[in-house]
């Protein structure tokens, strides 16, 4: 069994990826925390932070209560912070936020506070750390990140199928396009580890066709791999039918309801992998406690789709799905990115 002790390596592991954020000798970096965070990963920061010569200093918020009998799991959006202005101004006055919430602030109402003096924030996610040691940020792979995101930002429409019968069209004019590179730069703020992949938030109203989850892809929420066929109807970015006999299209089903929130069943974002360090098979080697399934976001020639929040189509919502699928192919303006579920 692994288990979760300060390791030297590990301690050199994040200070690369600090160094990597741009992170040098007297630097103050906030180590944002919660109660309910994984306890290694603020300490591993801090540590490293050391060895940098930076100097840290940390902030640990309540976890807060729950506000809904169902599991909040893989949201990207920490309800840590609660609005606590004294802690926000703390951190914002920082040059980095590592941010070890179990969460992360990635979609937190906070984050713009946060990062308005210009502090910028490095998302530790809730991993094990030695899926973060497998999976360190590598400048090489930000450059094809940034080379992909590129190409979507050029792109008017993204095109997605699949041998089970997936059939999505995205119309891509006004879509942000966010790199996920594993570390922040001045053309990434925001940025996460692990990591390597580019995700497309589509405006209202452009999301149209079917998805069709088959054995072998994954709902990172429920960090499962699919095992059935669950075909899922998308109609002006809302998920209008959910198709499929099993327990997971039933589940699925469920959760969406129990929601009570329309925007649940929308699209969230939309995007593929880019991360050939990333395994797809990486959620069988642990227990679920142990990951929140970032790697199977990233791995290379998945495509990623997901249902929840997104500001930029005006919509917020608590709960999120994302499923990285395998064996599709994803083509900008009919150029194949992904050729059945290889990089192109
Ligand atoms: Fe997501």
């Amino acid at each position: 069994m692994l288990q979760e002790r300060i390791e030297h390596r590990w301690i050199a592991a994040f200070r690369r990826t600090l160094e990597l954020c741009g992170v040098g000798p007297g630097d103050e970096v906030a180590v944002l925390a919660e109660t309910q965070s994984r306890p290694i990963l603020p300490d591993l920061a801090e540590l490293a932070l050391h060895a940098i010569g930076a100097r840290p200093f940390r902030v640990t918020m309540p976890s807060p209560a729950v506000s809904t009998t169902i599991p909040l799991r893989s949201t990207g959006t920490s309800l840590a912070m609660g609005g606590h202005q004294a802690a926000i101004a703390g951190l914002a006055a920082a040059k980095l936020v590592v941010d070890c919430t179990a969460e992360g602030l990635l979609h937190a109402p906070e984050r713009a506070a946060i990062m308005a003096r210009g502090a910028r924030i490095m998302m530790i996610s809730n991993e094990h750390p030695e899926v973060l040691e497998r999976l360190q940020p590598d400048p090489a792979i930000g450059e094809a990140v940034r080379a992909a995101v590129a190409r979507a930002r050029a792109a008017k429409v993204m095109r997605v199928t699949s041998p089970a019968g997936t059939e999505l069209t995205v119309r891509l004019p006004g879509a942000p396009v966010r790199a996920a590179m594993g570390f922040t730069s001045a053309d990434a703020p925001v940025a996460y580890w692990p990591a390597g992949l580019v995700a497309i938030f589509p405006v209202a109203g452009s999301v149209e066709g079917q998805v069709v989850l088959a054995p072998g892809d994954a709902n990172l929420t429920f960090k499962e791999y699919c095992r059935e066929r669950t075909t899922l109807t998308i109609e002006r970015d809302r998920v209008t039918a959910i198709a499929g006999d099993g327990m997971e299209a039933a589940m699925l089903r469920r959760q969406l309801e129990d929601w009570e929130e329309p925007e649940a069943w929308c699209v969230s974002h939309v995007g593929w992998g880019l991360n050939p360090k990333a395994r797809w098979d990486g959620l069988m080697a642990y227990d679920k406690a142990q990951v929140n399934g970032t790697e199977l976001r990233a791995f290379a020639g998945n495509f990623l789709f997901s249902t929840g929040s997104n500001e930029h189509a005006g919509r917020f919502c608590r709960g999120h799905f994302d499923f990285p699928m395998r064996g599709c192919t994803v083509e900008l303006d009919g150029v194949a990115v992904v050729k059945d579920g290889r990089p192109a």
